[in-house]
């Protein structure tokens, strides 16, 4: 099939930006960055690296035309580090030269003098000084936790720490600028955000946003990492190339990559829950001490949507989550797959699994107890509407007897010492839009060219997720044509402006509606003129199939083709801009109440693990689950969609363990030291069914958002493993902590307290 991402990669044939054929004008940059977490700079040597063979010029602050600033929310963060630097891995200077081996030689040879200042890596730590990103909490109420702990049959406090996760996208953060004539740029980058380049590379430069054209064609992988971190480097070769009227390129290498750029937020969170004797969770008091990093880049929504996840799909009469954005000397850490969610999921998830042992019932059964139903009230004010909660908890237990899989490992666990099996079932309910209202907006521009062919240009970024696919589909179903005559152009801010990022899952969502609107627009000219052509009264007569023109249902003998080139004939526009705006969405961000999602996305899974109590290894033998996508537009992408999400929230509590020193040095900032998961690690039996009869209306052809929602079943494995090892060492105090590692899986088998 032409114009088919997936079939394109596995050729080889689709481009990322170090495929990209450079004119022999270009230039290769490098980047000297901070060697020390935080310091005051007292000098910067440049001559040695300026004198390197083959070097042209090399950056720094002072040479910044406009606004030494990237910080997209807060303005909290420079381009190019001027007095201070607050991590390690904080660009300093910007080197160009004839070939990227020279360049990346010479930044080598910077030489910068520091006073070295306290480093804090710890949110906690960051807390107890003061060092916040913003000084007030973000606080989510509902009912009043403090008039009901003395009605509490069982009362639970305790601390969760939960680790970050490296993005590891297969393509490392790339860009090349060019200047264009009358002294702007083209900017191609591996971005989620073209928009926000084009804005911010207008501000450095101090130039205006129209003469910046800021283009991707697809992503070698983001998964949040690109959102806003993407801004930097594009930035800088914008910056490098506007100075030398050159073209300038720069990828980073892996390790740099790693060492520089953010990940997902470790959180350190500190609960208290109180039950009813049977299992009914009356109150729940949450503070997440986020570890935002040095900067503020996307951390307060992320907090946000820990606040809103932080019942996960639970009803609770009385809530109060507080978050503080601490300010640590680490890369600033950034949007990664479930934008904070799974932080505040898994605190809930560990108070149920603390408090069962305590009420003696088991954490399945407290989960029942409180799954939302129908009119129940989020902590953000929004209602379920539509709730698939219940269904999808049913439907799996439906499927699978519990009981049965119960008793089996029993059996297992009592015949075997050496390997323990455990299983955890894993509800997840997850909100779609972006929390920040305003971002929920799209555009798409769509041509039908005179020989039938249709172009569509929107705002969203293909980064393996399928999103042009399903726009394509989108378009293909509404003018009832041939989904070979679809293209999917590349995004361009000068085809699509005021973009938001391709993030929340809600990509397809948004450019979909958007692309739905102008395939309609056109469409309805098409038929009108082609009812009044032929003299039909009536033009809901006239339907196209299969490229075909009926009118009531009998055969015209009239092909799209020839109603595309006489419309043209006749001076019909085939061209339409659109727009679409989420409906019905508000958030009072006074309050923290409102509506802000367009609809939640449901579903529930069951996990089954087996350790071997010797080694400290483990396996995750199946994954089963039942998840609510409404109408998929197509199921491949959102069953693989699903799949990959749930693998990498797997690798997010198992494997996957960042480890900064006190430093704040990265000492995983390599394969042989950041495990992800591969293919042998992923669960054999994965079944994932999508629940039937689920139709969502602010979804294009009433499906729902797939991207991150499924990430967040990962958790279920924590669980699974921690239930296997638990039978095996007879419930010893063991710390809620992930990722549990086969490292902490043998000292907990073993841990004797
Ligand atoms: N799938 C692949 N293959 N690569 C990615 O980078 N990013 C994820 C998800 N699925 C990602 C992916 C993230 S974090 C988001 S928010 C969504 O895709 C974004 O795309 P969508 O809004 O079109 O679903
Ligand atoms: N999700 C993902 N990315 C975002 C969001 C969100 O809710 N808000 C701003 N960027
Ligand atoms: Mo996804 S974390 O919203 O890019």
């Amino acid at each position: 099939m032409k114009n088919y991402d997936s079939v394109r990669h596995v050729k080889g044939e689709s481009l990322f930006i170090d495929d990209l054929s450079i004119p022999s004008s270009a230039l290769f940059g490098a980047v000297y960055a901070s060697p020390i977490a935080h310091g005051k700079i007292l000098s910067i040597s440049l001559e040695e690296a300026k004198a390197s063979e083959g070097v042209v010029a090399v950056f720094t602050q002072s040479d910044i035309p406009g606004v030494n600033q990237i910080g997209g929310i807060i303005h909290d963060e420079k381009l190019l580090a001027s007095e201070y630097v607050h991590f390690i891995g904080e660009p300093i200077a910007f080197i160009t030269a004839k070939t990227q081996s020279q360049a990346r030689l010479a930044a080598k040879k910077v030489k910068v003098e520091f006073e070295k200042l306290e480093v804090i890596t710890d949110p906690k730590d960051a807390f107890r000084k003061g060092s916040l990103i913003v000084n007030d909490p973000k606080i989510y109420i509902n009912g009043n936790v403090d008039e009901v702990w003395d009605k509490c049959d069982l009362i639970v406090e305790d601390t969760v720490e939960l680790g970050g996760q490296e993005h590891l996208y297969l393509e490392t953060q790339s860009s090349i600028s060019y200047p264009t004539e009358g002294g702007g740029l083209k900017i191609i980058s591996s971005t989620q955000n073209p928009t926000a380049i084009q804005r911010t590379a207008a501000s450095v430069l101090n130039i205006s946003a129209n003469q910046i054209e800021s283009e991707v064609s697809r992503l070698g992988g983001g998964f949040g990492g690109k959102e806003d971190q993407a801004t930097a480097w594009a930035c800088l070769t914008a910056l490098a190339a506007y100075k030398l009227k050159k073209p300038v390129k720069l990828i980073l290498s892996r390790q740099d990559d790693m060492r520089m750029t953010g990940k997902r937020h470790p959180y350190t969170s500190d609960y208290k829950i109180g039950f009813s004797g049977e299992g009914k969770i009356l109150a729940y008091e949450v503070t997440y001490y986020q570890n935002a990093g040095a900067a503020a880049d996307l951390s307060l929504p992320i907090l946000d949507r820990t606040l809103a996840h932080c019942t996960n799909s639970y009803f609770i009469p009385n809530v109060k989550a507080t978050g503080w954005c601490c300010k640590t000397n680490l890369p600033p850490n950034t949007a990664f797959r479930g934008f904070g969610g799974p932080q505040g999921m898994f605190v809930i998830e560990s108070a149920i699994h603390k408090a069962s042992k305590l009420l003696g019932i088991e954490p399945h059964l407290i989960q029942a107890l409180n799954l939302f139903k129908e009119g129940d009230e989020f902590p953000y004010g929004q209602k379920i509407e539509n709730g698939k909660s219940q269904e999808c908890w049913q439907r799996i237990f439906e499927k699978y007897d519990i009981d049965a899989v119960k008793r089996d490992l029993e059996t297992f666990n009592s015949n075997n010492k050496l390997f323990k099996k455990g299983y955890a079932l894993m509800p997840i309910c997850f909100g779609i839009s972006f929390t920040h209202t305003m971002l929920n907006q799209a555009s798409a521009l769509v041509h039908v060219y005179s020989d039938g062919s249709v172009g569509i240009s929107t705002g969203a970024i293909e980064m393996g997720q399928g999103v042009n696919m399903k726009i394509r589909q989108i378009a293909a179903n509404i003018f009832n044509v041939n989904l070979s005559r679809i293209k999917s152009e590349t995004t361009n801010t000068t085809r699509n402006a005021n973009t938001s990022a391709t993030a929340a899952s809600s990509g397809a969502d948004l450019n979909g509606n958007a692309a739905s609107i102008a395939c309609n627009a056109i469409l309805k000219r098409l038929i009108n003129f082609f009812a009044e052509k032929n003299n039909i009264e009536d033009i809901n007569s006239v339907e196209i199939r299969n490229e075909k023109l009926f009118v009531n249902g009998a055969d015209f003998n009239y092909s799209w083709n020839d109603l595309v080139l006489n419309a043209y004939h006749n001076r019909i526009n085939l061209s339409e801009h659109s727009f679409y705006a989420t409906p019905d969405i508000y958030f009072d961000t006074k309050t923290n109440k409102g509506k802000p999602f367009a609809y939640h996305v449901y579903g529930t899974s069951l996990f089954i693990s087996k350790v071997d109590c010797l080694r400290g290894t483990y396996e995750i033998e199946s994954v089963k689950i039942i998840h609510d996508i409404g109408q998929s537009i197509n199921k491949v992408i959102d069953r693989s969609q699903a799949e990959g999400a749930l693998v990498q929230g797997i690798g997010w509590v198992t494997l996957e363990e960042i480890i900064y020193n006190s430093d704040g040095r990265l000492l995983t900032d390599n394969l042989s030291t950041y495990k992800v998961p591969d293919i042998n690690f992923t669960p054999k039996d994965i079944e994932i069914e999508f629940l039937e009869n689920s139709y969502n209306k602010p979804g294009p052809m009433n499906s729902k958002a797939i991207g991150e929602p499924p990430f967040m079943y990962g958790i279920g494995a924590y669980f699974a493993i921690r239930n296997a090892v638990e039978s095996f060492n007879g419930r010893k105090e063991m710390k809620y902590e992930a990722p549990l590692t086969p490292e902490r899986v043998l000292m907990n088998l073993y841990n004797n307290k």
